[in-house]
């Protein structure tokens, strides 16, 4: 039955933004709630799985019944996902992790001078792609943000990343994307379109998806 589906399975989530700090009261962020992984993280839960989700900034409280690591940074994340990865079965990384962060982090507040002031942003770590090297018996699952061009887009990370899958949602579609309860998603796979999902509550998407994902990840076909 739907409640066995991911039995012993070891499930890790990400969630949430991050928060890339530039002084001890600020910071740079996005507008992830944290909806769209917490709801994958109790999907993957009601399945049977032990479930650990990483979170960074969220706006919702995390489901009950798994266990919630916190961090702030894209750096705390990618430290924290590093450490749990080789004791994982499915990985899904559903957090909007920053791609810049400040090359300074002030240890006081930054004070007001002038009327221009020039941030200088680097690189981060991307995690997915850290995983994606490192991959052995994991069923990895990326997501991706996008606001055209989706399916050129999706199909380029997971090739890039080395993704099982990449979960794609047109962010720029109404009800879809970042903080509402809804979504629409597109599961990409190495060979092309998996399965798109019509416009759904982020809660059944995630049920459907990890349906999906626990089928594959045994290697099977999906229904
Ligand atoms: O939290 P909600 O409000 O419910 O919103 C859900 C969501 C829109 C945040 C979610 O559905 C989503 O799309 N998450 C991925 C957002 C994102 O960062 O997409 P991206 O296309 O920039 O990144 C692609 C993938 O690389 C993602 O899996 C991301 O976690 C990962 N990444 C990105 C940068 C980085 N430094 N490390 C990463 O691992």
């Amino acid at each position: 039955s739907r409640k066995e589906l991911l039995a012993g399975k070891r499930v890790l989530v990400t969630a949430g933004g991050t928060m890339e700090r530039l002084d001890p009261v600020r910071y740079l962020t996005n507008d992830s709630s944290g909806k769209m992984g917490f709801a994958i993280a109790e999907a993957a839960r009601m399945m049977g799985a032990e479930v650990t989700v990483i979170k960074g900034r969220t706006s919702v409280a995390a489901p009950a019944g798994v266990r919630v690591i916190q961090v702030e940074s894209a750096e705390q994340m990618l430290e924290q996902a590093t450490a749990l990865y080789s004791n994982c079965d499915i990985v899904v990384k559903a957090a909007a992790v920053a791609d810049y962060r400040p090359v300074v982090v002030a240890d006081q507040k930054i004070k007001k001078k002038g009327d221009r002031l020039l941030l200088e942003l680097e690189r981060t770590t991307d995690i997915l792609e850290t995983l994606g090297e490192r991959k052995e018996h994991q069923f990895l699952i990326g997501f991706a943000a996008e606001t055209d061009q989706v399916e050129r887009y999706a199909m380029d990370k997971l090739r890039r990343k080395n993704c099982d899958w990449i979960v794609a949602n047109d962010v720029s579609a109404e009800g879809a994307g970042f903080d509402g309860d809804t979504n629409i998603l597109s599961v990409y796979g190495p060979d092309g379109l998996i399965e798109a999902l019509p416009l759904m509550s982020k809660r059944s998407a995630a049920a459907r998806l990890m349906e999906l994902a626990a089928v594959a990840s045994r290697g099977g076909e999906p229904e």
